[in-house]
């Protein structure tokens, strides 16, 4: 069932901000990415969803599409964003329907919770590949589109500051490399690494009017991540040490997303903007 609109973003985003803009999204069938990006379309862009499920992927970007009259949303199923080939033709066809891109979302993500001493080096090079490897990879295939949208926005084609909005990059990552997690030493190694990608991309890239920025959630409800990587008893008991005391939601996900694309986000860049409650700092959820 569609989800009603105050459940994936709030109230204070203007109708048509987003108007012509497309947004690009890896990951983006997972229920963050997806609330992420269709808070975008609710507020004027057009969007391409990447994943590896071609169903699940089609089905979403159908409903994503519902958010708003007359938006287009490309599903495109059997992406690996470990394979360079198959993000590129992804990028490919979303600049050849959808007129270029303006935004990246680099969502795509693995997890399971294992021991290092039962973790096998494929288990843990699955993980560091589809959130390293593959954010890389759709960093790299993005950028020509990206560079373009971000140059179209500057005014004078001097400033390193875009005026309004184009070049944008959230790269989704977590805060559980902050404290150290157990059972996760592949996730956090790998969002170490998204962090320091996002970081000099921000360096490397800003100079060309792109922005690059990491938004790492905390203990986000109804994700996937959540079910299946914690006990429902365990997380309610933890959540009472949480200083505001309550799960994120993927609305506070979504408009952490839109400040970053919107205007007020645009002397933004090399930052990592957590979602969490201060959750990370008590080490209560983790
Ligand atoms: C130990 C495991 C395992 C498990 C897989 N492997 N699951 N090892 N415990 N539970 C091992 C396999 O045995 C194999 O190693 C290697 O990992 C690759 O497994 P495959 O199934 O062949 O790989 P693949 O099909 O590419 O699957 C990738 C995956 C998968 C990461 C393993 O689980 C996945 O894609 N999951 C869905 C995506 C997802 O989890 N999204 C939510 C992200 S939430 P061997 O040695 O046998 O070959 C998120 C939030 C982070 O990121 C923050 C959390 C708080």
């Amino acid at each position: 069932m569609p989800l009603a609109k105050n459940e994936y973003l709030s109230d204070s985003w203007k109708d048509g901000i987003f108007d012509n803009k497309v947004v690009f999204c890896t990951g983006g069938a997972g229920t963050i990415c997806s609330a992420q990006v269709r808070a975008l379309v609710h507020l004027g862009a057009n969007a391409c969803i990447v994943g590896r499920n071609p169903e699940k992927t089609e089905n979403v970007a159908k409903d994503i599409a519902t958010a708003r009259r007359g938006a287009k949303v490309l599903g495109v199923g059997s992406v690996d964003v470990r394979n360079m080939q198959s993000v590129q033709a992804a990028v490919n066809k979303c600049v050849g329907e959808l007129g270029g891109i303006d935004f990246l979302i680099a969502g795509a993500a693995g997890n399971f919770l294992a021991p290092i001493n039962q973790l096998s080096p494929n288990a843990f090079k699955s993980v560091i590949d589809i959130d390293v490897l593959g954010s890389y990879n759709t960093l790299k295939a993005t950028l020509p589109a990206l560079v373009a949208s971000a140059q179209k926005h500057k005014s004078d084609g001097k400033k390193a500051c875009p005026d309004g909005t184009g070049g944008r990059i959230i790269f989704v990552s977590a805060t559980i490399h902050y404290t150290t997690t157990p059972l996760q030493v592949h996730v956090s190694v790998a969002k170490a690494g998204i962090d320091a990608l996002s970081a000099t991309t921000a360096l490397e890239l800003g100079p060309r009017g792109i922005t690059s920025n990491v938004i790492a959630p905390g203990p986000i409800g109804g994700t996937e991540g959540m079910d299946r990587l914690s006990r429902k008893e365990d997380l309610e008991k933890a959540m009472k040490g949480v200083p505001l005391g309550r799960y994120g939601t993927v609305k506070d996900i979504a408009d952490a997303t839109v400040y970053l694309f919107g205007d007020a986000g645009n002397f933004v860049n090399g930052s990592v903007l957590v979602v969490d409650g201060a959750a990370w700092r008590t080490g209560a959820v983790n």
